[in-house]
């Protein structure tokens, strides 16, 4: 036997002087390594059938490039290219039209997610994702390297707005609307909002305020869930104008304009966090919930909705098991993507659950539980 050759379990001639950290990789793991490199790619070409109204004109009915390209004032080229990458990608259907040309259809998953009229609309998030985010990113080195959000270079904010985060995320009232939009989308599925909001029975708690609520979307799916309880929304007062001018809110939740970091917080037995935690910092978190806590008198609540980080060693299973990400790995992925995220975009940080449990009993709320949902968003219900 030649000792400084021999094959490996795959069937390469391995060199077995070197060591296995200069190993060739396989077939398998290079395709791992292709899909994420691209996979930015696939990205901007749902971000680009969104931007375009793409989607939205094959709600009208099946086409072919050409009435494609017509309708929207795109060139024939680039338009084919698209509607191909969107096919493989399972976004579109294709079927031979009469003449042999290719005519392009809505997937049941597009029609529903892509579309703005959509049952799961999810069209205002992606085209924040693909205007706004998208841009972000294109400085995650810088935003590791300095440790903070990448506003200024981005989109050239002033010193002033890059000191006050939502000065920044708010630069333009268009941008405003085009944050709540998106934001809005997450909360327009009833399936997820009644896991997170009946995770325990919140029945007992009849005055509601739901703290940087946005547009209002979980507010209103609170009161659809608890008839019985009156819910407030606290939010800056640009976003009640644009809510009141642009929205169209449950007539059963009231919106009070207000800063929650020195505004009096109105009286509530249960408060909602939604996805504002993580937009700050843990001095500026347990600021927040030493105010929640103040407010809330014995036996009220806060009702925190985030995406939890899988606890500290949990990567989604053994590296060495095959591929990564498997699917079964997808949740440990997702949150610290999204908490790299925070890092480019905000002040804050995606936590586990033992980070907020800790946080919450710092501000007296000591009785907690946290509820993994399995979906998109987790929820902890704290109690004083
Ligand atoms: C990431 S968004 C979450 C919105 C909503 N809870 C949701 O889950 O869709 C954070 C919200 O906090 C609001 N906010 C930020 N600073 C605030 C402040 N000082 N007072 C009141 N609301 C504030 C923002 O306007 C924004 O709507």
């Amino acid at each position: 036997m030649d000792v400084g050759h021999q094959e490996d379990h795959r069937g390469n001639m391995m060199d077995a002087r070197r060591d296995g950290e200069n190993a060739l990789p396989d077939e398998a793991d290079l395709q791992h390594l292709e899909r994420l490199v691209l996979g930015f790619m696939a990205s901007q070409a749902l971000f680009a059938g969104c931007e375009l109204g793409l989607f939205d004109l094959l709600a009208g009915g099946a086409l072919g490039v050409g009435p494609v390209s017509g309708r929207l004032g795109l060139s024939v080229r680039g338009t084919q290219r698209l509607l191909d990458v969107l096919v493989a990608l399972r976004l579109l259907g294709a079927t031979p039209g009469p003449e042999g040309e290719l005519i392009y259809a809505l997937t049941p998953l597009t029609r529903a997610c892509l579309t703005r009229e959509g049952c799961a609309s999810q069209h205002h998030l992606l085209r924040y994702l693909g205007g706004t985010t998208y841009r972000l990113w294109a400085h995650l080195a810088e935003a590791v390297r300095e440790g903070c959000h990448q506003y200024a270079r981005a989109f050239g904010v002033s010193n002033d707005e890059e000191d006050d985060l939502f000065a920044a995320i708010y630069r333009s009232d268009d941008e405003r609307l085009r944050f709540l939009s998106g934001l809005q989308d997450t909360w327009r599925d009833s399936r997820l909002t009644r896991k997170l909001l009946t995770a325990e029975d919140m029945a007992a708690f009849p005055r509601v305020c739901d703290l940087g609520g946005g547009s209002g979307e979980l507010a209103r799916a609170w009161a659809l869930l608890y008839p019985a309880s009156a819910v407030t929304v606290l939010e800056t007062p640009e976003v009640v104008r644009d809510v009141m001018d642009k929205f169209l809110p449950h007539e059963r939740v009231c919106f009070m304009p207000g800063d929650f970091f020195r505004d009096p917080l109105p009286p509530a037995d249960v408060f909602i966090l939604a996805r504002v935690l993580h937009d700050w910092d843990d001095t500026t978190c347990a600021q927040l919930l030493g105010r929640v806590g103040g407010a809330c008198g014995p036996g009220g609540a806060v009702v925190v909705v985030e995406a939890l980080l899988p606890e500290e060693d949990d990567f989604g299973g053994d590296a060495a098991e095959g591929a990564w990400p498997a699917w079964w790995a997808w949740p440990a992925v997702r949150t610290r993507l999204l908490s790299l995220n925070m890092l480019v975009q905000t002040r804050g940080t995606e936590r586990s659950a033992a980070q907020y449990l800790d946080l919450l009993a710092a501000a007296g709320f000591t009785r907690a539980r946290a509820h993994r949902t399995g979906s998109a968003y987790d929820v902890i219900v704290a109690r004083k």
